[in-house]
Formats: structure tokens, C-alpha cells, sequence
């Protein structure tokens, strides 16, 4: 049966990235059997500079109805003095929240070929294979009350409100728990436990959950330490599981270990494993429309969705083994370039990774 997949490239690179994550998906479509059919939509500032919203709650039912969706990425200096509730950001949020895609993995693994691109020194990197698991949907990200209000001596203040029920907690760490069983069964859960309530209750959470699972073994690590561990010594760490926030820092700084953040994958699922599918990275507006950026978080994001959605877990395996295959030729986009390798853009990197396959 046809499966259908709603592309949304997005602002900045993404309709460059996502443009050669479809070609991927179009060859695997001739050379495999791939049983899917793309339509593309608006999100983000593009949605906004089409309708006044960052995503259309016609794009909204669209992606609902469709079996997964692949987004490049959202926002950029053009939309940024928008008010907070149109900004391109609030689209994606959106997708995420009434989708209910509360588990985003987001693997930060080095390609060996790749260990002399990162910023840390190769032999602290080489062979690093971390899951971050991030809750999506939850945190500070969604909590009430929120906003901008006025003191009484008339001065302003901001606040957000950090919260996770036991509920929240408990599904995302068995999703981590899951990942951690098909791994390395090493957990660490990170938190900041010893300042935040919010957080003394998820630790209690995933030890709770922790017993179901008495062959994973569990850390808890403070935010804090964590971030110092991931460049101190980053091969201690199998699968990390964390909030909504923390997450989304952490994981930027684990995708450098990894030479650039252009390599780092994401896929956002549901309950079922339905899911959306994304580069970790931004909408790099410095760089966009210029045939610069790199494309293989996006392509790598595609296999994803080909692992847990699709169900063809064999054809995930032949796009990474494409995407290792051009980083032995050396090819390389400037974010991973290095002296000897052959430069290439964003389009070059997509076609090798064609014929690669
Ligand atoms: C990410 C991004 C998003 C986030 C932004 C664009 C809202 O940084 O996916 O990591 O904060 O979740
Ligand atoms: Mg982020």
C-alpha cells in the first residue's frame, strides 16, 4: 500500500536539504520498490509570508493524515521581530505538540572518517555512538502560564513555567529504556535534580520505570555535568535521556562531536512510531540559497523514517552505508571540509549519495 509522506522544506536550507533527501527517496523508489507518494507544504516563515500563520491548519490536517513527515527547518533574520505566537519556530512546536510526537531521537554517531573533523581531538571522539532521547511535547516548552507581564512597580517580567507530570516521565523513559535494551544497556538519565523539583520527580520516575528493566544500567547525571562529560569524555554515554530543554542543548553539543551539526539526524515519533523527520540543525539563513549546506542530516533523517516508520529498515542501511560510502571518496560540504578532501555543495553531496546507492 502507498505510504504518504508530507515534505515541509521549510526556511534558510531547507528546501535545499529537503530537495536532496526527496532525490534519495525518488532513486530508492525506481531501484527498490519504495511504495511512497511526496507532497510538499509551507511551514515556518514561508507559511507565514503565504497565509499570516506559520503552519496552516489545512498543512496541520495534511500532516495528521499523512503516514510521515520530512522537514528541513524553520526561521530566520526576515521573521525574527515577529510576534512570538506567528513566529516560524511556533509551526514547527505545533506539529510536534498536536501530533503528539513526544520522543525525538536524535543519534549522534561519528562516522570514523569524520574523527578529524570534529573540534575535539580524534582519539576522544573515535567511535562515539550516542541516542540522545529528548521528550518533545513537554517541559518548559509547553508549560502554563507563560508570557511577558507587568509588575505592580511597573517593570516587566518574563516567566515559563517548567513542568512534567509522572505520565510524561514514564513514557519517554521507556522509550529510552526500549533504545537502551537494543544497545549498549547503558542509560544515563540527565536532570537537575538537586535544584528543580520538576526534575527531583523525574529521576524518581525513571528509577521506578528502571525495574522493569533490570538489565540497563542507569545513571542520573546532573545538566550540568552532563554537558562537561559530553566533551570531557563522550564514549562513556550510550543512550541519554532527557527534558524537552535540556535535550535540545545537549544535543547540539553532542552533534559537534560528531564533526559538524550537519550530520546529526532526528526522527519525532508518537505512540505508534509515526513520526516526522529532521535534521537536528537550523534554517542557517547565513548560508541559504547558496548550495552550501550540508544535506546529510536531512538524508540521514530519511533513512530514519524508513527505519521506524516505513518499516524498510534494510533500505536505512543502504542510505547510511551511501552516505559512508561518499565520505570515503571525500567528499566533502564545507562543515566537514578538510584539507585534501574534495570540496563539494549541497547539490554534488546529494547526487553522490544517488549514485552511492
Ligand atoms: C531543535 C530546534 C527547535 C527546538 C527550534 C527551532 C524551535 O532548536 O529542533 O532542536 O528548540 O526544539
Ligand atoms: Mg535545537
Amino acid at each position: 500500500m502507498t505510504q504518504h509522506i508530507l515534505i515541509l522544506p521549510g526556511d534558510g536550507i531547507g528546501p535545499e536539504i529537503t530537495a536532496e533527501a526527496v532525490k534519495v527517496l525518488n532513486a530508492l523508489k525506481v531501484s527498490d520498490n519504495l511504495d511512497i507518494e511526496m507532497t510538499e507544504d509551507l511551514v515556518g516563515g514561508a507559511a507565514y509570508d503565504a497565509h499570516g500563520l506559520p503552519l496552516s491548519d489545512e498543512t496541520m490536517a495534511k500532516a495528521q493524515a499523512a503516514d510521515a513527515i520530512l522537514l528541513g527547518a524553520v526561521g530566520g533574520y526576515k521573521w525574527e521581530s515577529l510576534d512570538i505566537s506567528v513566529r516560524p519556530e511556533k509551526g514547527l512546536l505545533r506539529l510536534r505538540s498536536e501530533m503528539k510526537l513526544f520522543a525525538n531521537l536524535r543519534p549522534a554517531f561519528l562516522y570514523p572518517q569524520l574523527a578529524d573533523a570534529s573540534t575535539l581531538k580524534p582519539e576522544v571522539v573515535a567511535g562515539l555512538d550516542i541516542l540522545i532521547v529528548r521528550e518533545l511535547t513537554g517541559g518548559i516548552y509547553f508549560g502554563q502560564p507563560r508570557g511577558i507581564r507587568v509588575l505592580e512597580n511597573g517593570e516587566r517580567q518574563g516567566f515559563n513555567t517548567y513542568v512534567y507530570s509522572e505520565s510524561e516521565i514514564t513514557r519517554i523513559a521507556h522509550v529510552a529504556f526500549k533504545a537502551a535494551m537494543k544497545r549498549n544497556k547503558k542509560l544515563t538519565s540527565v536532570d537537575k535534580a538537586n535544584v528543580l523539583e520538576v526534575t527531583e520527580l523525574w529521576r524518581e520516575v525513571v528509577d521506578t520505570v528502571a525495574k522493569e528493566y533490570p538489565e540497563v544500567e542507569v545513571k542520573h547525571m546532573y545538566v550540568d555535568n552532563a554537558a562537561m562529560q559530553l566533551v570531557l569524555n563522550p564514549k562513556q554515554f550510550d543512550v541519554m535521556v532527557t527534558g524537552n530543554m535540556f535535550g535540545d542543548i545537549l544535543s547540539d553539543e553532542a552533534s559537534m562531536l560528531t564533526g559538524s551539526i550537519g550530520m546529526l539526524a532526528s526522527a519525532s515519533l508518537d505512540e505508534n512510531n509515526k513520526g516526522m523527520y529532521e535534521p537536528s540543525h537550523g534554517s542557517a539563513p547565513d548560508i541559504a540559497g547558496q548550495d552550501l549546506a550540508n544535506p546529510l542530516a536531512t538524508i540521514l533523517s530519511a533513512a530514519m523514517m524508513l527505519r521506524y516508520t516505513l518499516g524498510r529498515e534494510e533500505l536505512a542501511l543502504k542510505i547510511e552505508s551511501a552516505v559512508s560510502k561518499v565520505l570515503d571518496q571525500g567528499l566533502r560540504t564545507g562543515d566537514i571540509y578538510l584539507e585534501g578532501m574534495t570540496k563539494v555543495g549541497c547539490r554534488e553531496m546529494g547526487d553522490a549519495v544517488v549514485a552511492a546507492l
